[in-house]
């Protein structure tokens, strides 16, 4: 396997388009056939010399026979090797100046997908045939030009056992089906509209179908069906009211119709990834898809609502209008996310969904983009595409459509969005051209801004005020900086679209900026956005009557890093008053971030210091609290204390023993401070409403988990000891009585993480696997409970379920439960020391053998594992030798696989 660099510089158009595929596949117990024919056309701009060779893809292929134009070839037509079936068109046919040449290629290969354990190409599920084709899958299928610009009308046959395969699928509308000699089947289908292989899909199987129906804009009929295994039947409802949901929604929003008259997707047990936007056919993995309350949590929910969306969206933004080549993988996965995210924000709580996502992308994605694996958007090259679908793709990419939608406004980006998808419909094209109707629409100038696509790394901004009383003037000025990162050193300042305001005493200040003519059409002129473009920019506010206090990020308009020193006066004012959501949040974690910061600083045994540190944070939230018109959402998210994740992604260099204790320290005093609120609004609750998934619920929900868990680590740890009876029998009367996952878990959780309790939660977790072994996703909650357990015999645990009965270690959600969770959530397990200080090795050891383990059989998995190893610069020296030296054991097997040695050779 060649470990090539493929570069975007280095695009060219391929010399032979497929204008149609015909695919046969014969389905039989450990080896199938799969023929094909490909009906070629030569592509005119492509050169007389390129024009001489076929090079198709494929990989693990067994070649049975290849027929050009009805005549088989022999051996010595044809060179074969690990990635290509060359084919010397020129010598083979002549003709290639002719410009309108065609011809027919006819392959037979044969393939195992019982054998398959790497969940690309066609492979076994549980008792399915399913198939995974994205990024470059199909390959493994037959040979073919497996690249998103060759787009083909595809005709699929599907052939196997009638009585063991009752369902047989594949991509747009079912032509055929018919019953063969021997108890075997025909079904025959065909996708009108032409795509790329990566979007081709079939499925094979015994499964159960859930029916709705859709009525479109136009008013087309549609069938939409979900199709599970018999015990899943019951867990489809939620996915089916999210697909309907979606539906309604693009063609409210986005003005998007669905263009078949039957929409499927199919749950699979085994699924690297969340789910697959195949047209007409999407494949989800289970735990995207099934949704029940006894069985899966509010995120779990929202999770299968978000994901159906996404996947439905990409209909338009992906496969009607797909990708040139994969360094133009954003262009559909950004701008998909986004979509998904205005989605998910429409259906619940506009605030609690920004907030989610700001807090995802600054605590993973700014640690990818300031680690080793740093890329831009839209990279220059990679070696294994499967590596980059990542969160800067993702969600970096959905954060520079989101700044495109602030800087035009909803109405001029919906005009730029109908002409990208007009203009392009039926197309393979660039991040350019989607930037290009947005400019084109609203007559702007991207070209600066194309800098977010090109330059990896997180912009920072240093701001600096002054207030000038007898000018009534108000001064900012704000810098802005981007760190080296592997790929460039030289950044080029970006296109920043800051939305600001200011706040006084009593509320929201009008704005005059210098040198502005003030804009009388909008009727608010307390909010503006601002627009940086310089590596330096001066604000100067006139009229301002006092003091203010700066609001600059508001909404989070834009994916940066800022540097603004605030007191907690400053913070309070902005919590309080501030009218965007995100606004006051963020507010609230900056205090939060400013008090953890002081506690490092002090101390173990100082306790009157910290006592002082934290007294007016813990005030803040008990005032919180009393306030009946607060909203519970808010609340709770603002009782959530920054992740270690995050705070580690702030720190150049962490010691995490000690940054644990501060944020310890003061999640106790808030416990301690807060006691009795927290114990009345958990009294208060009803326990006994029935479950529903809605926002309103979730935030209740979530304020009275929060209550729980603070409740329980005061009376654990804090000043409340006194009362642990109570708490713990109101907690466990919570596990056995919850009538939905989300309060089970809960429990379980609060149970799991108190030491005092530790008896009562091991027995739970034993009464938690009787009830729900059977349950395939609880069973993976179940281990994520275990693997992100605060214990000092986390990692003995994880070493001890990996052989338990409930493991499986070929299932991606398995593993990912287990050992991800373990390393990349459980830090301070992960990161252990020994009881000397001295950091230990073990649990970076125990990673590296798993990689190595899993590399063999699921190479894109294996790769996805080991980056909690790739974090290594933020540690202290001696940790960063041990990391590093995992990582060089895995760099020192000879056989690792391309996704695998990619990343750990960038990484070292
Ligand atoms: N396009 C899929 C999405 O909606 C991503 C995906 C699913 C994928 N399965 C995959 C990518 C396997 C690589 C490999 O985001
Ligand atoms: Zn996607």
């Amino acid at each position: 396997m060649s470990n090539k660099t493929i570069y975007l510089k280095d695009y060219r158009a391929p010399a032979y388009w497929i204008d149609r595929t015909d695919l046969y596949v014969d389905l039989h117990d450990g080896q199938s056939k799969v023929s094909s024919r490909l009906s070629m056309q030569v592509n005119p701009d492509a050169s007389i010399e390129e024009r001489q060779q076929l090079q198709l893809h494929g990989r693990e292929l067994v070649l049975e026979s290849v027929e050009l134009d009805g005549k088989p070839l022999t051996e010595s037509d044809y060179e074969i090797d690990d990635e290509y079936l060359t084919l010397p068109i020129g010598r083979l046919l002549g003709e290639v100046e002719n410009d309108e040449l065609c011809f027919d290629l006819t392959i037979v290969t044969l393939i195992e997908p019982e054998k398959n354990t790497s969940l690309e190409g066609l492979y076994r599920s549980s008792s399915m045939y399913c198939t995974q084709c994205e990024a470059e899958g199909f390959r493994k299928i037959t040979y073919y030009l497996d690249r998103p610009d060759v787009m083909s009308e595809f005709f699929t046959s599907i052939e196997a056992d009638a009585n063991r395969y009752p369902v047989m699928l594949s991509n747009g509308n079912k032509i055929e089906d018919k019953q063969l000699d021997n108890g075997r089947r025909l079904v025959r289908w065909h996708d009108p509209f032409k795509k790329p292989a990566y979007l081709f899909a079939l499925v094979a199987g015994d499964l159960e179908c859930v029916e709705d129906h859709f009525v479109t804009m136009t008013g087309r009929e549609i069938l939409l069906q979900i199709f599970v295994e018999a015990k899943d039947l019951d867990k489809c409802q939620h996915a089916m009211e999210s697909l309907k949901n979606s539906m309604r929604w693009d063609e409210e929003v986005y003005g998007r119709e669905y263009d078949l008259d039957i929409f499927m997707i199919v749950a699979v047990d085994d699924f690297n990834m969340g789910a697959m936007e195949n047209k007409g056919l999407n494949i989800f993995n289970t735990s995207c898809v099934l949704a029940k309350a006894e069985t899966t949590t509010d995120a779990g929910f929202q999770r299968v609502e978000g994901v159906v969306a996404h996947e439905y969206f990409h209909n338009w933004s992906g496969n009607r209008v797909t990708c040139r080549d994969w360094f133009q993988l954003s262009l559909k996965e950004g701008f998909t996310v986004f979509r998904d995210a205005q989605f998910s924000s429409d259906m619940g709580s506009e605030t609690v969904k920004r907030v989610e996502d700001v807090s995802l992308l600054r605590s993973a994605q700014f640690a990818e983009d300031g680690g080793p694996l740093a890329h831009a958007v839209r990279p220059a090259s990679f070696i294994e595409i499967s590596n980059f679908y990542t969160l800067t793709i993702y969600e970096k990419g959905a954060e520079i459509v989101r700044m495109l939608h602030t800087l035009l406004g909803a109405e001029t980006f919906r005009k730029g969005s109908d002409l990208y998808f007009h203009r392009h419909d039926g197309q393979a094209v660039t991040v350019e051209d989607f930037v290009a109707a947005m400019a084109d629409v609203s007559g702007r100038d991207f070209s600066q801004f194309m800098n977010w696509y090109r330059q990896a790394g997180t912009p920072e901004l240093t701001i600096s005020e002054e207030y000038d009383e007898d000018a009534r003037e108000y001064r900012v000025t704000i810098e802005q900086y981007c760190r080296p990162t592997p790929e460039s050193s030289e950044k080029a300042p970006y296109h920043i679209p800051l939305n600001i305001s200011l706040w006084g005493e009593a509320g929201a200040l009008a704005i005059r900026l210098k040198g502005q003519e003030p804009d009388f059409e909008t009727e608010d002129n307390t909010q503006t956005i601002i627009e940086l473009h310089d590596q330096r920019t001066e604000l100067c506010f006139m009229d301002v009557p006092e003091r203010p206090v700066f609001s600059f990020l508001r909404g989070f308009s834009a994916p940066v890093k800022v540097h603004f020193k605030r007191d907690n006066d400053q913070l309070l004012r902005l919590m309080r008053n501030e009218s965007d959501g995100f606004s006051r949040w963020d507010a609230c974690q900056q205090l939060l971030l400013n008090a953890i910061a002081e506690l490092e600083t002090v101390a173990s045994n100082d306790v009157s210091e910290q006592a002082h540190i934290c007294e007016p944070i813990a005030e803040a939230f008990w005032a919180l609290l009393q306030d009946e018109t607060a909203d519970p959402a808010m609340i709770a998210l603002m009782l959530s204390l920054p992740s270690l994740t995050y705070l580690i992604e702030l720190r150049n260099e962490v010691q995490l023993g000690k940054l644990d204790r501060a944020r310890e320290t003061l999640r106790l005093a808030i416990a301690n401070r807060c006691f009795d609120v927290l114990w009345n609004i958990y009294q208060d609750y009803d326990h006994n409403i029935e479950y529903k998934p809605e926002a309103e619920q979730i935030a209740m929900r979530s304020l009275k988990n929060t209550a729980l868990a603070y409740l329980m680590l005061a009376v654990d740890q804090g000043m409340r000891q006194g009362e642990r009876g109570r708490v713990l029998e109101a907690c466990a009367a919570q596990y056995e009585q919850a009538n939905n996952m989300t309060d089970q878990l809960a429990a379980l959780q609060a149970m799991l993480n108190a030491e005092y309790a530790a008896e009562r939660a091991d027995t739970a977790l034993e009464a938690f696997y009787d009830q729900w072994q059977s349950e395939a996703l609880v069973m993976n909650l179940w281990l994520q409970v275990q693997a992100v357990r605060r214990s000092p015999n986390a990692l003995s645990q994880v070493r001890t379920l990996k052989n338990h009965p409930a493991f499986d270690s070929n299932n991606p959600n398995k593993i990912r439960s287990l050992i991800g969770a373990f390393c990349g959530q459980n830090l301070t397990a992960f990161h252990a020391s020994d009881s000397e200080g001295v950091a230990s090795s073990e649990a970076y050891d125990f990673l590296a053998s798993e990689v190595l383990n899993l590399d063999q059989r699921n190479p894109q998995i294996a790769a996805r594992l080991l980056v909690p190893l790739t974090r290594w610069h933020k540690f202290s020296g001696e940790r960063q030798a041990l990391m590093k030296k995992a990582l060089q054991n895995i760099a020192n097997q000879k056989t690792l696989s391309k996704d695998v040695r990619e990343l750990v050779e960038k990484s070292l």
